[in-house]
């Protein structure tokens, strides 16, 4: 019986963890060049992370997704998938990452019982890739990639975040490379979270309706009602197993049907990406008096302030000031 269910009926079956802020991008959109990472006991331990994925499942959690920061930068990230792969109860255990550490840390993956990637790839061009993400080698990731299909995971889907004047050029080649390589891929309209520094996300804004326009010049798009429980909206290509989503929070809104909470990096659980309304569930987690009943209870509680939709403005400065990082997109 599921029993995380918000004042608006909706059920909440799945959960997103950061579980590193770190990374070993520094992705304009997503950071500023020069960040602070958290001290270590600011963040959940494996082990917290642990009992409060499993109190989830409990409470009818479905789909856990990992993201950081980059989750498999997290000493220890490999051994903590596999003891959540063997949660009972859990039917979907997911990843996002950046791809940097696949080539070696795929095979493990698919041991540990992780059903589906999604890999951000924002170019396929190695010198704007190194502008963009200030530090990262395209080769590697490619490689990465190629690793992760050999392994065979379920779905494997490349999320690239477009931005005007810096990659919008590439929609195409982007989806002729997911054609290629029989992926999805999903684009991404950029969210205010977080200041950036020399990026104007006005400027950069693309929106999913010119990807599409974009894309249906030069392929045939058919709508696709496949929902993976994400806010993508997806279509597919005639004659190929690619999907298209579009996650598009400016111009579509998709909250009525959310599902989701998140974990940050912090223990705190986050109701909503585009809203600061939390509980902090490490403070319950460390207190001399703790309780798995308590902390069950808290979560359900939390239920009462899951806000009915998000609220973002590219035009103004950012109300949220916590980082894509904390929270895994
Ligand atoms: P699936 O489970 O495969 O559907 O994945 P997903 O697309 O939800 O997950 P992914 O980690 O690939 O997320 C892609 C991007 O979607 C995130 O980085 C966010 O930018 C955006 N996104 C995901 N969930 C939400 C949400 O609840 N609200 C908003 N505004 N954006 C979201
Ligand atoms: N807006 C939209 N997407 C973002 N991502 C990171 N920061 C932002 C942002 N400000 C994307 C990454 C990754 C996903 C988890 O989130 O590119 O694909
Ligand atoms: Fe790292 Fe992902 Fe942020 Fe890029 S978007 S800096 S890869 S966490």
């Amino acid at each position: 019986m599921p029993q995380l269910i918000d004042r608006f009926g909706r059920t909440v079956d799945y959960l997103r963890i950061s579980i590193t802020d770190r990374c070993d991008f520094r992705c304009v959109y997503c950071m500023a060049e020069d960040m602070t990472f958290l001290p270590r006991n600011q963040i959940l331990s494996l082990e917290e992370i642990y009992t409060l994925a499993k109190t989830f499942v409990e409470l009818g959690v479905k789909k856990i997704r990992i993201t950081g920061g980059e989750p498999l930068v997290r000493k220890g990230a490999l051994e903590l998938l596999s003891q959540l792969g063997a949660l009972e109860g859990l039917h979907e255990l997911v990843l996002t990452t950046n791809g940097s550490q696949l080539v070696t840390a795929a095979p493990i993956l698919k041991a540990a019982k992780v059903k589906r990637l999604n890999i951000s790839l924002d170019t396929l061009d190695a010198k704007k890739f190194k502008e963009l993400t200030r530090n990262g080698d395209l080769k590697n990731v490619l490689n990465g990639i190629d690793t992760a299909k050999k392994v065979g995971f379920e779905r494997i889907k490349l999320n690239a975040v477009i931005l005007k004047n810096r990659n919008h050029d590439e929609v195409c080649d982007l989806v002729q490379f997911a054609i290629d390589n029989a992926l999805d891929i999903s684009f991404i309209e950029e969210m205010p979270l977080g200041i950036v520094e020399k990026h104007n996300r006005a400027e950069a804004y693309y929106s999913s309706d010119e990807i599409y326009a974009d894309l249906a010049a030069r392929f045939e798009l058919q709508k696709n009602n496949d929902n993976t429980g994400g806010p993508s909206d997806y279509f597919s290509i005639s004659n190929t197993q690619t999907r298209i989503g579009f996650i598009s929070p400016h111009s579509h809104n998709f909250c009525s049907t959310c599902n989701r909470v998140r974990l940050t990096v912090e223990g705190r659980l986050l109701l909503c990406l585009g809203n600061e309304h939390s509980v902090d569930l490490k403070e319950i987690l460390r207190s001399p008096n703790f309780s798995s009943e308590k902390l069950k209870q808290a979560i359900i509680d939390s239920m009462q302030i899951k806000p009915e939709k998000h609220e973002f403005n590219v035009t103004e400065q950012p109300v949220i000031f916590r980082y894509m990082n904390m929270t895994g997109g």
